[in-house]
């Protein structure tokens, strides 16, 4: 009976299907997954970080496996956002998917030129903006660790676009709550919470980083009891709502997120684990919700 149960969340303005997405990065342009399951029922997909103009990213290895989670930098590799509007979102806005692009730039000015070119575009219902990228030498932490940088890239991205404007927070910012309050009073709709943190693994036999980068983004399991902790902080500074991000694997994570304080949340690595890992957490905390006779806004913000 879990097709009874209201699975509407509102982020501002927008109202997604419910409050299950995936995570810039790791879910590809969404479309890879369609054999797997239909990626329309999902609250939406955050498209891997488009740049302006197409990217290799880092040379290899990119990812290693850590004790509950994994290292990765891939350094912003994309196919850009002109393909990404003439090759990959004419596919999904058919299919009826709802599409948040994340976008990244080294500068204020490219910022604003990605949110133009994408404003016009139909079936975007959203743009994620990658302000703590911490595998890229310019422009990624630089911008979400220092608040007032991060107000400028809101404020200008927010004059350029009619689009709800999502700002995804660094774990590594000192003032992550000023970091937060600049973002929504330069007009940012939500905040997106968190982005990886920094890590490293080391190769014993070869005395090299086991990535090319040496230092990677923590993601999965590992991150969860921070990005919760950061989340429930978050929600407690800003009005407005948050997504929440951080080793989603299961409906159960999911339901724990929501009551942190957290409109919804995105499945990130797990999706690597399963690849249906998104459409389990969705079916999991329909029923969940159907059991319990409440729904997934009831649940945001309830931790006694
Ligand atoms: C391989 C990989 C690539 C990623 N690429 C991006 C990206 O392009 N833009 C972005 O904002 N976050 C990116 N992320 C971060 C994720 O969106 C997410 O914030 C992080 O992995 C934590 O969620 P998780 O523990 O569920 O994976 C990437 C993460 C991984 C693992």
């Amino acid at each position: 009976m879990t097709d009874a149960v209201d699975m509407r969340v509102s982020i501002g303005a927008l109202e997604l299907k419910n409050p299950v997405l995936t995570a810039s990065g790791t879910f590809g342009y969404g479309l890879e997954y369609d054999d797997f399951f239909d990626v329309a029922v999902l609250g939406g997909i955050c498209t891997k970080g488009l740049s302006l103009e197409p990217r290799h990213g880092n040379a290899p290895a990119r990812i290693t496996e850590t004790s509950g989670g994994m290292l990765n930098a891939i350094g912003l590799a994309n196919v850009g956002v002109e393909a990404f509007c003439t090759d990959k979102l004419p596919k999904l806005r058919e299919r009826g998917v709802t599409v948040v692009p994340n976008i990244f730039a080294t500068s204020v000015e490219d910022f604003v030129s990605l949110a133009e070119r994408l404003d016009g575009e139909e079936g975007v219902a959203a743009l994620e903006l990658n302000v703590s990228c911490p595998n890229v030498d310019h422009g990624g932490l630089e911008f979400g660790c220092d608040p007032v940088a991060a107000a400028r890239v809101t404020a200008a991205v927010r004059a350029a676009t009619r689009l709800p404007v999502w700002v995804k927070m660094s774990p590594e910012a000192g003032d992550l709550a000023g970091v937060a309050r600049a973002c929504e009073s330069e007009g940012a709709d939500a905040l997106t919470a968190i982005n990886t943190i920094r890590g490293l693994a080391i190769d014993i036999h070869s005395h090299r980083g086991k990535i090319a980068n040496r230092t990677g983004g923590l993601s999965g399991p590992a991150l969860k009891p921070i990005a919760l902790r950061m989340v429930w902080e978050l929600s407690r500074a800003v009005k407005i709502p948050i997504i929440g991000i951080g080793g989603v694997s299961t409906w159960q994570d999911a339901v724990e997120y929501l009551l942190a304080g957290a409109s919804a949340v995105q499945v990130g690595t797990a999706s690597f684990v399963d690849p249906r890992a998104a459409k389990h957490i969705l079916d999991g905390l329909a029923s969940y919700c159907s059991q319990r006779g409440t729904t997934p806004e009831q649940l945001t913000g309830a931790m006694i």
